[in-house]
């Protein structure tokens, strides 16, 4: 299944993914690398978006959930920050052929 397209998502930022019109997983460039997780906060299991396609703190560095504000690396999706410190997001495999992303 295809995910998205590699230029749907700029440089340290995010976009969520629909699927039969919900968005259930989220994408984020940085350092030119894609990050592919699912939509659902290892807190309570809700989805972490403040706004559509908006998935990072201020700054653009790392994940926030919108709820309580827990903080998640970008890189393996491990928060360090919140009331599920410790637990990690849970990445969704992809691969990328051409210009597209694929679900594994
Ligand atoms: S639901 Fe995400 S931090 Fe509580």
């Amino acid at each position: 299944m295809k995910l998205c397209s590699i230029h749907d998502v700029s440089e340290g930022s995010s976009l969520g993914i629909d699927v039969e019109g919900e968005t259930t997983m989220f994408v984020v460039k940085k350092d030119d690398n894609l990050y592919i997780y699912k939509n659902s906060c290892p807190h309570l299991g809700v989805q972490l978006e403040w706004q559509e396609n908006q998935f990072l703190d201020m700054d653009g560095v790392l994940i926030q959930c919108s709820t309580h504000g827990a903080l998640f690396e970008i890189e393996d999706g491990k928060c360090i920050s919140g009331p599920c410190q410790g637990d990690s997001l849970t990445p969704v495999p992809f691969e990328i052929r051409g210009d597209d992303v694929y679900l594994i």
